[in-house]
């Protein structure tokens, strides 16, 4: 039996040029570059430059995956969207991207799960190409963070940065339908919005008529991201009847170090299978996985056949998992 898998066919990142190190922060917040890196692993974010938008990096991202995919923009006929940052409250950023593209068929829109954004987005994504609906997808991760940061607070500020990075997902027939099948092989999503309030904006075109800034009871999130994300592994490797052995690249979602010192720890996987990007990127939302996908694959890291883990868990809550043949 001939299986249809939505294949990794390419992968690109755009970071914004101006590096913004711990120190820099504590020059006008009331931190150290000491307790920003034993707290959370994090030494640098990059920042946009004004005038700079979520669209300027997701399209730089775009077509550095396309170029990757050695693929023209005309062969895709979906964008899906990862942001919480997106240039307006509408049009989608998607609409401008593919505008960018030169892109005039097909459907392109955004997703909103803030962190987990980019594991929601590729499992849709996922599914419209199993589906038959749609033949190659870009799925883009894209947020200018630093933008939702109240620069007061400093449990927030020194936490998150900006970037963008993308997939390009191919249509393709002739899988056997086993874990061996290049492509997706399983994605998991959740969301419990029980947890709205421990991770949240407060302000939006609706309420406030603002944008509003990041507001989290970090304890709790961090407490709950740990079980969530060790969960939703289990569901996926139960799923394909895989073990954490199989495993050959971890790339989680990149908010604290000690939560995926942690999340390894717990299910069972060694550290040099871990893709850590979070000392050099900061939490990028859901730019993250994207961006430290687009890293391991430019140093020869992920190569072709590897099984690679994502998952990421975000604001909402929202959490999930994909598991995916290169
Ligand atoms: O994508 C998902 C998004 N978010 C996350 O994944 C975040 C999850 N949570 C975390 O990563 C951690 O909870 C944080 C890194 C946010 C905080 O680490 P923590 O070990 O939970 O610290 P804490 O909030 O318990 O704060 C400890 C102390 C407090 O001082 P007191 O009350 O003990 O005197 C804070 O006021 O550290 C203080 N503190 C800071 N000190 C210097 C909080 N932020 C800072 C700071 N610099 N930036």
């Amino acid at each position: 039996m001939s299986v249809r898998r939505s294949v990794i066919a390419g992968v690109g990142s755009y970071l914004p040029e101006r590096i913004v190190t711990n120190d820099d922060l504590a020059k006008f917040v009331d931190t150290s570059d000491e307790w920003i890196v034993e707290r959370s692993g994090i030494r640098q974010r990059h920042m946009v430059a004004d005038g700079q938008f979520t669209s300027d990096l997701a399209i730089a991202a775009a077509k550095a995956a396309l170029e990757n995919a050695n693929m023209d923009a005309q062969e895709i006929d979906l964008i899906v969207m990862a942001t919480t940052t997106p240039d307006n409250t509408f049009p989608a950023t998607a609409t401008i991207v593919q505008d960018a593209l030169g892109i005039h068929h097909g459907a392109a829109f955004d997703l909103q799960a803030v962190c987990s954004g980019f594991v929601f987005s590729l499992s849709t994504a996922d599914n419209f190409l199993k589906a038959g609906q749609f033949k190659n997808a870009l799925v883009i991760g894209a947020e200018t963070f630093s933008r939702l940061l109240d620069w007061e607070d400093r449990t927030t500020c020194v936490l998150f940065g900006d970037g963008a990075g993308a997939v390009v997902l191919k249509s393709e027939e002739g899988g056997d339908g086993t874990v061996a099948d290049r492509g997706i092989l399983t994605a998991h999503l959740h969301s419990d919005g029980r947890y709205k309030d421990k991770l949240y904006v407060d302000g939006g075109p609706s309420t406030t008529q603002t944008v509003g800034h990041v507001r989290m009871v970090g304890r709790d999130v961090f407490r709950h991201a740990v079980v969530n994300i060790a969960d939703v592994i289990n569901e996926a490797l139960l799923a394909t009847d895989l073990t954490i052995e199989d495993i050959d690249w971890f790339v989680p979602h990149q908010a604290n170090k000690r939560i995926l010192d942690s999340t390894a720890k717990r299910i069972g996987l060694p550290p040099e299978k871990v893709v850590m990007t979070v000392a050099e990127h900061g939490n990028t939302s859901a730019a993250s996985v994207p961006l430290a996908l687009s890293v391991a694959v430019a140093d020869g890291r992920i190569k072709r056949g590897d099984l690679v883990l994502l998952e990421a868990m975000g604001g909402g809550f929202t959490w999930g998992s994909a598991l995916v043949r290169w």
